[in-house]
């Protein structure tokens, strides 16, 4: 594996510092597109697009044709060396010692990651399946700071596909992290997946209550359709899926991000209802001044009567995208020199949790990059979040999983007599330091590697 230079794999591989100072770039360039031509003269840029892009990928190939740089492209992964059953990570050493920079999409969650681990160039990961989308999430932002000039204390609704969306989750972690309001409204079996809720509770400090008597939601349950919250002050977050439309709000929306269901990541062919943002909708007093966004591409959640509509901002949205990318590239490729300064009231704590690398426990995600290509060469990897309950993180798709039994390797070295496996909710938990944490998929594991129930008391059974 080579060393990774900088990349852009996840909204947080930025500081909000960072993403400020990107930001004054792109507006410089906007404002001069021309006078940025041969700025990345002699750059080559890597444009992977294994799934459908309009947007994204046109939006890279014009920001490094503007700069100046050349581009070359694989679109279609059957026209590709991996339809013969070459690996991600063989195939990102290669292109790696062919161009400066990679940009890939792909359907597989933790692709990028990959591509990154392996290329030894920086990449940006321009949608990876249902998981990120962090440079939609730039356009995003910058849309949001043309057009509100700032993110703190805004009220943001992001309504539709809130678990399959990946612009949603990248976005969500965004927005807590420069302290706006975030209101859920999933279409029904939409909601924002557990995970990316409790990444915002614990990462970025946001606070998760319950709709009814604002209790505080207890851990491991987040009971999605009934979370409500009231923000205290500027500074607290603010989450509250939820499923009815027809719930006002007591104060106005600074702005509703509406997403398309994502069908194609659907195994039926997705849910009954979906919400159609239209005029009448948006009568209602709190979309008053509402800037209405989308990713794009649209379907019919978002009524074209809207197009000419004050308080439509997605072409702009789309548009920025040049600009912005051209930013990125050029920071990237450390063209222009990162200012970084992370801002001293930003709302993301990092944390470097401990890691777990085994095969006993596999990520319960099928289109986790693991599941596709662990048998070539790839380990399962976990960050272990919490121990108790014990919670670990997929370190390439970030989807959770809660392993059943348990052991320590510091309980049995060289005594076969207490060799024991344990339930992983028992209090056996409190007794095992990460470092020392053996985990096991089921009994039968834990037996053929040697360990005995928990009950086990060295007497013949019968
Ligand atoms: N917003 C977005 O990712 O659009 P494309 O799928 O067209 O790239």
């Amino acid at each position: 594996m080579t060393e990774a230079p900088r990349s852009l794999i996840t909204i947080d591989n930025l500081s909000n510092g960072e993403i400020n100072h990107l930001f004054e770039i792109a507006g410089e360039m906007a404002a001069d597109i021309p006078g940025q031509y041969g700025i990345a003269r002699g750059k080559i840029m890597a444009s992977l697009f294994f799934e459908p892009s309009t947007r994204t990928r046109l939006s890279f190939e014009t920001a490094m044709l503007r700069l100046g740089g050349s581009v070359i492209t694989a679109s279609d992964v059957n026209a590709t060396s991996m339809a013969k059953g070459e690996s991600i990570a063989d195939m990102a050493r290669v292109v790696g010692s062919y161009a400066d920079i990679i940009v890939i999409r792909h359907p597989w969650e933790g692709a990028a990651k990959i591509v990154a681990d392996y290329s030894g160039k920086p990449v940006i990961n321009a949608g990876d399946g249902g998981h990120e989308h962090p440079t939609q999430t730039l356009c995003d932002l910058f849309t949001l700071k043309q057009e509100r000039h700032t993110i703190r204390g805004l009220r943001i609704a992001l309504w539709g596909d809130l678990k399959y969306g990946r612009t949603i989750h990248s976005l969500a972690y965004a927005l807590a992290r420069f302290g706006a309001t975030i209101h859920f409204r999933p279409a029904p079996g939409l909601e924002i997946p557990e995970y990316v809720l409790r990444k915002l509770t614990t990462e970025y400090k946001g606070e998760l209550k319950r709709r009814e008597g604002l209790q505080t939601v207890e851990e491991g349950t987040l009971p999605l359709d009934a979370i409500y919250v009231t923000p205290r002050s500027p500074h607290q977050l603010a989450m509250m899926p939820d499923v009815s439309l027809e719930v006002e709000l007591e104060k106005s929306v600074d702005a509703l991000y509406v997403t398309r269901m994502q069908r194609e990541r659907m195994k039926a062919n997705g849910s009954g209802s979906y919400p159609i943002v239209d005029k009448k909708m948006l009568k209602a007093k709190e979309f008053e001044k509402t800037l209405v966004m989308h990713p794009l591409p649209r379907v019919n959640e978002l009524a074209q009567e809207m197009d000419g509509d004050r308080r439509a901002g997605y072409f702009k949205q789309a548009a920025w995208g040049v600009p912005v990318r051209m930013a990125l590239l050029t920071y990237l490729l450390g063209i222009k020199q990162p200012k970084i300064t992370e801002e001293a009231d930003s709302l993301y704590q990092h944390r470097d949790y401990p890691v777990y690398t085994g095969d006993s426990v596999k990520c319960p995600n099928a289109m986790c990059v693991t599941s596709q290509e662990s048998e070539k060469y790839l380990a399962h990897e976990f960050s272990i979040i919490k121990m108790e309950p014990l919670i670990l993180r997929c370190v390439y798709c970030e989807h959770e999983v809660r392993p059943p039994f348990i052991a320590s390797s510091e309980w049995h070295e060289g005594r076969t007599d207490t060799k024991k496996y344990h339930d992983s909710n028992s209090h056996w938990i409190k007794e095992i330091k990460p470092e020392n944490l053996i985990i096991f998929g089921n009994e039968s594991e834990a037996k053929t590697r040697g360990f005995k129930p928990s009950h086990y008391t060295g007497k013949v059974e019968g």
